[in-house]
């Protein structure tokens, strides 16, 4: 059988464990590998000729697997891995019509990406970033009562949107700093909602009353451009607004103009539209914008781990067997 290998986290020792391992197992020894050995993306017309023909297709969050990736393959694609627990690259309806089977990566990368939002938290609230500057410019003339002022947790209300496995992760985390509500919003009530005194409200009302919002929710036709001008026009002038989910939940021309004009107090974004963002997007102009480059998962235990269950997902598929990881489609 063939499979396209294009996935590049390939500094990681635990990756290329995951490599090895693939290969040393039997059914690899009648594998044909084919591999974009490279940590950039695998260009389109790379992808549409070298996936002809392919059983199987590892790929990263940054590879558009739409209908005509899926035509250039063929019938004998039978299973997609992504290195990912987000799968809105995927166009789902297509592959499901041809049967195809879909393996991701959820949980591996729960604790890792609730660890980098709660810094990214901490840092726009207050005001990393702004004083690291400062005191590489020569900005910093001394103490001062109201320099680099912004907010803390402690005795504030938290909004989660999308209490899933990593908005409870984040949750989990931002409780010991004192929080003294958490609100989250989603499709439905969450039992484990319980053990964070987690009250479930409709969105307006988390974005009315919290003093830091966090989305943590999937990218789906319902959160695309959930974040806008309306929603903004809601939130506290005094409230932080965090996004480690996808970045087309927020409209970021509305977000411009929230933070410019002062209508909220900062963002913490590690997820844009486009990524990479341009380095003359108008958002990064912005003091009071921090923009991080998709790093959520990123410890190098973690994308180990993911790799590993992306080469088993990925077996599994080809194999006919289970895969320890598969989105119900
Ligand atoms: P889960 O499926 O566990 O959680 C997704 C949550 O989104 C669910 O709680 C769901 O709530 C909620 N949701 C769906 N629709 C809506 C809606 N209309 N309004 C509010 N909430 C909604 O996934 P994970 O927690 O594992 O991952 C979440 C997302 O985080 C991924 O899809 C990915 O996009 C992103 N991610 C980003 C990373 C990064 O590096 N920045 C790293 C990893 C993931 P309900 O059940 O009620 O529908
Ligand atoms: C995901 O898995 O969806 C992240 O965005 C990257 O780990």
């Amino acid at each position: 059988c063939t499979f396209c290998f294009c996935c590049a986290a390939a500094e990681s020792n635990k990756y290329e464990a995951a490599k090895e391992e693939i290969l040393s197992q039997t059914v690899c020894t009648r594998c044909e590998v084919s591999q974009w050995d490279s940590d950039e993306p695998v260009p389109r017309a790379d992808l549409l000729k070298g996936i002809q023909g392919a059983h199987g297709l590892l790929c990263l969050l940054s590879d558009k697997i739409d209908a005509e990736v899926l035509e250039a393959a063929g019938p004998n694609l039978k299973v997609i891995s992504t290195l990912s627990v987000g799968f809105d690259h995927l166009a789902i309806d297509e592959i499901k019509k041809r049967g195809i089977r879909v393996g991701y990566t959820p949980d591996v990368l729960t604790d890792a990406t609730a660890e980098l939002t709660v810094a990214l938290l901490l840092a726009t609230a207050r005001r990393l970033p702004e004083g690291v500057e400062e005191v590489k410019n020569g900005g910093w003339s001394s103490w001062k009562p109201l320099w680099l002022c912004g907010y803390g947790l402690s005795g504030s209300t938290v909004g989660v949107i999308g209490l899933g496995r990593i908005g409870m992760a984040i949750a989990q985390r931002l409780m010991p700093f004192g929080v003294k509500r958490l609100l989250y919003s989603g499709r439905t009530a969450k039992p484990h909602a319980a053990e964070v005194n987690g009250e479930f409200v409709p969105l307006d009302t988390l974005v009315s009353e919290s003093d830091f919002i966090v989305v943590s929710c999937s990218l789906t036709p319902e959160t695309q451009g959930m974040c806008d001008k309306s929603f903004f026009s809601k939130m506290k002038p005094t409230a932080v607004f965090i996004n480690t989910s996808r970045g087309a939940v927020v409209n970021q021309e509305h977000l411009y103009e929230a933070l410019s004009s002062g209508q909220i107090a900062a963002a913490g974004l590690d997820v844009t539209t486009p990524e990479p963002l341009p380095t003359n997007h108008q958002l990064l102009t912005l003091k009071n914008c921090v923009v991080l480059p998709h790093i959520g998962s990123a410890t190098y235990s973690t994308r180990g781990v993911m790799s590993a269950l992306a080469a088993q997902n990925l077996l599994g598929g080809l194999q006919g067997t289970d895969m320890p990881s598969e989105l119900t489609l």
